[in-house]
């Protein structure tokens, strides 16, 4: 198995292959997701909507991100890059604590890289993190850690703010990102900062020039029900298929038609 690395996912940039990029935070997930040959597996924060049902990513924990990277990496028998996000409050307090919290998301969860999110205020962290050997990727536009300033809603919209983006796109490349994540941001910009920067750029409601996309995994496969956001293509509708599923079994065993004579030990 060819394991994916840094520098395959910037060699991509270079020849003009997109990168395919899909959340993932357990080991049945990781094993098909990286069986179809996906390039990156996300260990998102996202986890605190899609998996724990909060209302936003703040809550999640640096234990939180080594536990599900664990499992991601125990079932990644495809060799995706295994990026984990670091936890809001793991890296803006100190160069000291973003250095060690990064350290501990590849040395005990097995992460590949870790990402992080902000532009020129967590440069200096970015990069400590990088000077440590560890391969960072960043996040800007829609940053979910920052909700309680920004909302949830699309960003750089007015000229000031396309302007402080693309200068927060190369202060990060600057610093050693070897990948940029552009969340909600008009296509046009994305387009810019990507004909801008020599790194990828990965969308998530970004329009069609970056260098790669991804998505949440339980978004696109039609799990996550609580709301859909406009730049989310549903490819499977597995809700419906679960509830189903569960239905029929319900009532099997509700009529006693399971289990059936083969699902019986003699
Ligand atoms: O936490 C996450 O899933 C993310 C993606 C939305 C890029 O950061």
């Amino acid at each position: 198995m060819n394991k994916k690395t840094v520098n395959d996912i910037l060699q991509m940039k270079n020849v003009g292959h997109k990168i395919a990029a899909l959340t993932c935070y357990d080991y049945v997930m990781a094993k098909i997701l990286s069986s179809c040959g996906v390039d990156i597996l996300l260990v998102g924060d996202s986890l605190a909507t899609v998996k724990l049902g909060l209302d936003s990513t703040l809550p999640v924990t640096v234990e939180n991100i080594i536990y599900h990277t664990q499992a991601v990496k125990r079932g990644n028998d495809g060799g995706a890059l295994i990026v984990s996000d670091m936890p809001f409050l793991s890296y803006e307090a100190s160069v000291k604590d973003a250095v060690y919290n990064a350290g501990r998301i590849l040395k005990e969860g097995g992460a590949n890289a870790v990402k992080v999110e902000g532009g020129a205020e967590i440069a200096d962290k970015v990069s400590a993190i990088v000077k440590a050997k560890i391969p960072v990727a960043g996040h800007l536009g829609l940053t979910p850690q920052a909700v309680n300033k920004i909302g949830l809603k699309v960003q750089a919209k007015n000229e000031t703010a396309r302007q402080k983006l693309i200068e927060d796109a190369k202060i990060l490349q600057d610093a050693g990102v070897f990948m940029l994540t552009l969340e909600a941001i008009p296509e046009d910009l994305a387009k810019k900062v990507t004909e801008t920067l020599d790194i990828p750029t990965i969308g998530i409601g970004a329009g069609k020039y970056c260098d790669g996309q991804v998505l949440v995994s339980d978004d696109m496969l039609g799990m996550f029900i609580d709301f859909k956001p406009k730049f989310v293509k549903k490819y499977a509708n597995l809700a419906d298929t679960i509830k189903s599923a569960a239905e029929k079994y319900i009532s099997e065993v509700k009529d006693g038609s399971f289990p059936a004579e083969e699902n019986v030990y003699k």
